[in-house]
């Protein structure tokens, strides 16, 4: 399959793709058992992913999605990344960050530092996939779907270039790290 310049090719199908959201929420939903956790999926990249895992969470919880905007800031190095679309309070709030993939780490370690000076009660991360060489900056992700390697992908909610967020399955393109291309929060 062929999306701009690139080739890709099946990496996750969709079957096993469901398989894994039921088995995540099920280990939520046990872990959670006796609290109202506020779910925060990560847009755009987590839309389809939260909203499947949620059809399965079958505790009480609040949902509102969130966006990272990455504005360039004064400082030296550059890009500054903040929260931005929270509407309610967190503060002593169980939160369960939704993430489509964890890559470098630095966008969730950002996040889950301004959550807790908002003086949540905890933060947890759930991401569908992590990279093997995931440099994770001391971030813990306590739920993760699939391992994968060095490799570039896109569909269920990963883009590239803005494109393939709609395809049901995932796909993947033998990229070098250093040749990665700019996918777009
Ligand atoms: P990190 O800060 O390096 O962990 O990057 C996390 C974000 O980069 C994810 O939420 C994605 O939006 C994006 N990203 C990282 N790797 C990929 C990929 O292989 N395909 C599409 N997007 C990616």
């Amino acid at each position: 399959m062929k999306i701009k310049d690139l080739e890709f090719e099946l990496l996750i199908a969709e079957h096993e793709i469901n398989q894994k959201v039921r088995t995540l929420a099920e280990g939520i939903n046990s872990d959670y058992a006796d609290k109202t956790p506020v779910f925060l999926p990560i847009l755009n990249g987590s839309f389809m992913f939260s909203a499947d895992l949620l059809k399965v969470i079958s505790i009480p919880c609040r949902i509102s999605f969130v966006k990272i905007s990455s504005y360039s800031g004064t400082s030296s190095t550059g890009q500054i990344k903040t929260l931005i679309g929270l509407e309610e309070s967190l503060f002593n709030q169980d939160i369960i960050i939704v993430e489509d993939i964890v890559d470098t780490g630095l966008t969730l370690q950002r996040l889950v530092e301004e959550l807790r000076g908002l003086g949540t009660k905890s933060v947890e991360v759930i991401s569908l996939l992590r990279k093997k060489t995931a440099r994770e900056k001391e971030i813990s992700v306590k739920y993760v779907g699939f391992e994968i390697e060095n490799e570039f992908v896109v569909g269920y909610g990963l883009d590239y270039d803005g494109l393939g967020r709609n395809l049901i399955d995932i796909y993947k393109t033998d990229l070098q790290e250093v040749d990665k291309p700019d996918s777009q929060v």
